[in-house]
C-alpha cells in the first residue's frame, strides 16, 4: 500500500467513526460557541450563486452546506458533493432522502484526483481543504474547471497570527482529531490555499475570521 492509500485509509476510518454523530459533534466544533452557521452563510454568499447553479461542494461530509445552497440554487440548481468517507457520504445521502432533494448527487473521490465537471458555475470547500496535502492543486483543477464569472470560495480554520495563546490553542485544538496537529502546523496549509487562489483566480480575496482562527478565501474565474 503506497503511502498515500494509507493516509487515505486512516483519515477513512477517523470519518467512519465521527460520522453518525458528525452533525451533532459538529456544533460544538472547533469549540462551544463558535460561530460556524455564520461562517457557513457568509462562504455561501461569497459564491454569488443564482437560481438555477451548478455547485460543487467539495469534501461535503454530511451535507450540511446543502440547505444553505439549495435555498440559493433551488430545485433548478445542481449540487454535486465529493467526499472520500463513504460513511460520511451516506449520512449526506440520509440527508437528502429526508429532504427531497432531487437535484444533488454524491461522489466519493479523493479530492486531489477529483474530475470536476466542465463549467461548473461555483465551488465550495468548508473545513476540510486543509487536510487535504495536495490542496494547491486542488484549486488549481477547480479553478480550470469553472465558467467564466464562476466562483471558488474555501472556509477553513488556521492558527492565528500574532494572536494570545489561549487562542492559538483553541485553534490547533480543532484540528487535533483530524489530522497530525504537527504535521498541519508546519505545513500551514492556509498559505498554500491562499497562495494558489492568487495564482489561479482573479480577484482574489482573503478575509481573516474570528480572530484569525479561521478565513475565508474567494476567487473568480476570468470570463473568456
Ligand atoms: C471536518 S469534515 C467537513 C465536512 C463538511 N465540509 C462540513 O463543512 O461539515 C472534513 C471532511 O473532509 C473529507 N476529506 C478529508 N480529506 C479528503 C480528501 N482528500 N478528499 C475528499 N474528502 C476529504 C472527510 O471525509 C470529511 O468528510
Amino acid at each position: 500500500m503506497s503511502q498515500t492509500e494509507l493516509t487515505h485509509e486512516r483519515l477513512i476510518e477517523t470519518y467512519r467513526k465521527k460520522a453518525k454523530r458528525y452533525d451533532v459533534t459538529s456544533r460544538l466544533y472547533p469549540a462551544p460557541g463558535y460561530p460556524q452557521r455564520d461562517q457557513r452563510i457568509r462562504a455561501v454568499r461569497a459564491l454569488r450563486l443564482r437560481p438555477g447553479a451548478t455547485v460543487v461542494d467539495m469534501a461535503c461530509g454530511t451535507g450540511l452546506n446543502f440547505p444553505l445552497l439549495e435555498k440559493v440554487v433551488g430545485p433548478g440548481g445542481r449540487i454535486v458533493g465529493v467526499d472520500l468517507t463513504d460513511a460520511m457520504l451516506a449520512r449526506a445521502q440520509d440527508r437528502i432522502a429526508k429532504n427531497g432533494w432531487s437535484n444533488i448527487s454524491l461522489v466519493q473521490s479523493d479530492a486531489a484526483s477529483f474530475d470536476f465537471p466542465a463549467e461548473v458555475g461555483a465551488i465550495l470547500s468548508t473545513y476540510a481543504l486543509t487536510q487535504v496535502p495536495e490542496c494547491a492543486d486542488v484549486i488549481a483543477h477547480g479553478a480550470k474547471a469553472l465558467s467564466g464569472g464562476g466562483r471558488w470560495v474555501v472556509l477553513d480554520l488556521k492558527v492565528p497570527g500574532r494572536t494570545p495563546g489561549w487562542l492559538t490553542q483553541l485553534g490547533t485544538a480543532t484540528v487535533r482529531p483530524f489530522a497530525a496537529i504537527d504535521d498541519w502546523m508546519m505545513r500551514r496549509p492556509w498559505e498554500a490555499i491562499r497562495v494558489a487562489m492568487q495564482e489561479e483566480l482573479a480577484d482574489p480575496t482573503w478575509t481573516e475570521l474570528f480572530f484569525g482562527t479561521a478565513f475565508l478565501a474567494a476567487g473568480t474565474r476570468s470570463p473568456g
